[in-house]
């Protein structure tokens, strides 16, 4: 089997970017894949957290993986920090990585220009990212698109160790998803969804009440035409939410262009709504059982003894090529 490592910060509530280009695909792949899902707590503080907010947003996040359909049985789920090895390998990688390199990632360029104070953490994230997939040897990464850049660091900085090292990491592939890779913000269809977006109305987040996801997507910018039509280049906007409906109805893009092309873009809003709000929620139920449960604090504890076990081999192989004493 192959294995499949993923990761997704607890800076927030998930969108439903997050889910759509990520957090699904999880859930699909568990069936036919040895899995590892991650709270990666250590990337959320690369930007000022609030401690008590990040307790929270790190149980919440767990609750939310089970609620989509992670099964604790079938995949290991655990926080980063609760495996050392993280921040271990993350170092070392910080000594393979160039600085050129790294100052080449577009995501470190976007979030320092939103940001008054940046942190040597920010810019070196990238290895850190590198260090959770080839701790566990994972053969295939589940990202959205913007995370496609990490990812090429991450195979360039291991096959850079192996060469220097000698045969010690497997070499990951990034596994994108053809539609819903990146779900675009409602208020602005050119700048990615983001749970951290300084404004609420740009993404719908997985636990937003019916009524607040029903005026998030009557206010979704649209343009100037009446037409439903898919064109992202043209119709970046209403493109993007013909890209929320299918994935959350399972319905094709050209089928709904055909029912609502028409139909004015009030009506077809509308019912994106209410697909929205049925599709979240049986999550969101699921969501606040699990928060309530003891089960989650175990399921996070046996998580990390698993984790911690597959990467020893990793880490003490790192260690040893390195030239560290035993
Ligand atoms: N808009 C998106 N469309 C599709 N996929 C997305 N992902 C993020 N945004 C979109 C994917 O979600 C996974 C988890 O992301 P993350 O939380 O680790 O970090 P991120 O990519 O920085 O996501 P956010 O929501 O933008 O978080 P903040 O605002 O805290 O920086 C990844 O696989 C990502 O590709």
């Amino acid at each position: 089997m192959k294995r499949v490592l993923s990761g997704i910060q607890p800076s927030g509530t998930l969108t439903i970017g997050n889910y759509l280009g990520a957090m699904k695909h999880f859930v699909e792949l568990q069936d036919e894949a040895d899995c590892l899902f991650c709270i990666v707590d250590l990337h959320a503080i690369t930007v000022p957290q609030d401690p008590q907010e990040l307790r929270h947003n790190s149980r919440s996040l767990a609750a939310l993986y089970l609620a989509a359909g992670i099964d604790p049985k079938k995949s290991v789920l655990f926080v980063q920090s609760h495996v050392p090895a993280h921040a271990e390998l993350g170092w070392i990688l910080q000594c393979i990585a160039y600085y050129g390199e790294l100052s080449r990632m577009t995501q470190f360029k976007d979030k320092a220009s939103r940001h008054e104070v940046v942190t040597a953490g920010l810019f070196t994230y990238p290895a850190l990212m590198a260090a959770d997939i080839l701790l566990y040897q994972a053969d295939l990464v589940p990202v959205g698109e913007d995370q496609k850049q990490h990812l090429e660091l991450t195979r360039d900085v291991a096959e850079r160790f192996n060469s220097r090292f000698g045969e010690t990491f497997v070499i990951p592939e990034p596994m994108i998803p053809k539609v819903g890779g990146r779900i675009m913000s409602l208020e602005d269809p050119s700048k990615k969804m983001s749970k951290s977006d300084a404004s609420e109305g740009a993404y719908i987040s997985m636990l937003d009440d019916p009524d607040v996801i029903r005026r998030k997507i009557m206010r979704a910018v649209t343009d100037s035409e009446r037409e439903v039509r898919y064109d992202p280049e043209r119709k970046p906007a209403i493109s993007n939410l013909l890209t929320i409906f299918s994935l959350f109805s399972g319905r094709s893009i050209e089928d709904l262009e055909k029912e609502y092309h028409d139909a004015g873009y009030g009506t077809f809003k509308k019912a994106l709504a209410e697909v929205v709000v049925e599709a979240l929620r049986p999550i969101q139920q699921r969501y606040h059982e699990w928060m309530n449960s003891p089960d989650l604090d175990r399921v996070l504890r046996e998580g990390a003894e698993k984790a911690s076990a597959l990467a020893a081999p990793t880490i003490a192989k790192v260690k040893e090529r390195v030239g560290f004493l035993s």
